[in-house]
Formats: structure tokens, sequence, C-alpha cells
């Protein structure tokens, strides 16, 4: 089990963010968060990848109860919707980073940025500053820098959306062919359901902090377990 969950609780004004929260997500899956805006998804991904504390309740990752793990222990790439990349360092540097942190040689990361760059066929920007490149090229860039670290688990909050419709449908596809040869633990959050369906192996119907539903897509659409899920999956 690559991803295990109990009990999550957080909380703020009062309110369930997450509401006792329990999941098992395998090693090696690709699992999708589909639920409305404000339902907790962002929070959820925040609190595995150590940005943010839960107020109680356990997470353990790769077997390892996570309670005093620090964020660079937890072995967790993180790709934002807004690429977030470091406006001020070239494409190589911000592959590089995480690496440079975790002082790995200097032979090593030139290997292996080298190796990603070729990878996003970006080979020839790598001296280029993020403000010199397209949305798509960003967002190829946030992929491989998160995956430099060789994570075991990766973490996705809504990476396409500030994408337009065709750059969204080519990244996705070029996602899934990746992510099949990497063999990484994925978490993809979306509010799309077209993007859920088309590339999940599994899809977690989430609202109000809570798990309504875990299946297939068409195990979805065909055998809803709440009103919730029948009215927002429509076929
Ligand atoms: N630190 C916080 N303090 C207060 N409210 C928060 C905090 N973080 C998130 N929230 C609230 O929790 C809810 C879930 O937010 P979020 O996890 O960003 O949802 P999603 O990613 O599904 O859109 C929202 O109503 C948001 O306003
Ligand atoms: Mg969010």
């Amino acid at each position: 089990m690559s991803i295990l969950i109990e009990n999550l609780v957080k909380k703020a004004n009062n309110q369930y963010i997450l509401n006792h929260l329990n999941l098992e997500i395998k090693t090696g899956k690709l699992v999708t968060l589909l639920g409305p805006s404000g339902s907790g998804k962002s929070t959820l991904l925040r609190i595995i990848a150590g940005f943010e504390e839960a107020d109680s309740g356990n997470i353990w990752l790769t077997g390892k109860n996570t309670t005093n793990l620090k964020i660079q222990e937890r072995q967790i790439g993180f790709v934002f919707q807004d690429y977030a990349l470091f406006p001020h360092l070239t494409v190589f540097e911000n592959i590089a980073f995480g690496m440079r942190i975790r002082q790995i040689d200097p032979k090593t990361i030139q290997f292996r940025v080298q190796e990603l760059l070729q990878l996003i066929e970006l080979e020839n920007k790598s001296q280029y500053y993020p403000f010199q490149l397209s949305g798509g090229q960003k967002q190829r860039i946030a992929f491989v820098r998160a995956l430099a670290i060789e994570p075991k688990i990766l973490l996705l909050d809504e990476p396409f959306g500030a994408l337009d419709s065709q750059v969204r449908q080519n990244l996705r596809r070029w996602l899934c062919h990746f992510l099949n040869e990497i063999q990484v633990t994925t978490i993809l959050v979306t509010h799309d359901q077209q993007e859920a369906f088309e590339i999940s192996d599994e899809i977690i119907i989430f609202n109000n902090g809570q798990i309504q539903q875990i299946g297939l897509a068409q195990e979805l659409i065909d055998y809803p377990y709440t009103s919730f899920v029948q009215s927002f999956i429509a076929p």
C-alpha cells in the first residue's frame, strides 16, 4: 500500500474541511480526486505532502507514519495548477532545484536534468527563463521538476487547469503515457469529469471533505451510491 489515510480530520472556523477521511491507494495506481470547488481536495493533497497539518488522524506513506516526517523525507513530487516555477531560475535550475537541496552530486544532476529535458522535448530551452516559455512548456517543466527527485508519490493539483483545451488534451495524453512508463503512485485532483474519466485507474468522488464513492467511470454512472454522485456525474 502506497498511501494509507486513517480518520483524517481538518477543521477551520469550527467547520470540517476534511471529515474523518479514510482512504487506501495501491502502489503504482493513478487515482483521481473529483469533486466540486471547495470540497477539500487541495487541503487533502497539501496535508499528504506535509505543507499543512491535520488536526487528527494518521497518514502512512509507503509504510511510514508521516506524523514526524519532514516534507523532504516524504519522497513526494507536487505539481500545482499555476506551474509555480521559480521565475529567477533557468529551466535547467528549476528542474535541478530539488536535487540541489538534497545535495545530489553535480554530475548526476547534469545527467538527470538532460534526460528529463529530452523526455519533454525541451533540450534546447535549458537556459531559458520561465517568462520566455508557453503555458504548456512551463507545465511540462513543472512535471519533470516534480519527478527529478524520483518521488514514490506524485500529487497533481489541477495541473491542466490554467491551459487552453487543445494544450490540455495533448498534455493529458502525454502524462498518461508517461505515468505508464514510470510507475509512480499518483493522485490527480480535478473538477473536470472528462479529464477524470479519460485518465484514471480509479475515481474518488469527493464532497464536503468526505469520500462519496470510489469506482471506475462506468460504475459511477451505472450505480451511484448517493444522490450527490448521481447529480455530479452526468453521463
Ligand atoms: N487555512 C484555511 N482556513 C480556513 N478555511 C480554509 C483553509 N484552507 C481551506 N479552507 C476552506 O476549506 C474548504 C476546502 O478548500 P480546498 O481544499 O481548497 O478545496 P478544493 O481544492 O476542493 O477546491 C474551502 O471552503 C476553503 O475555503
Ligand atoms: Mg483546489
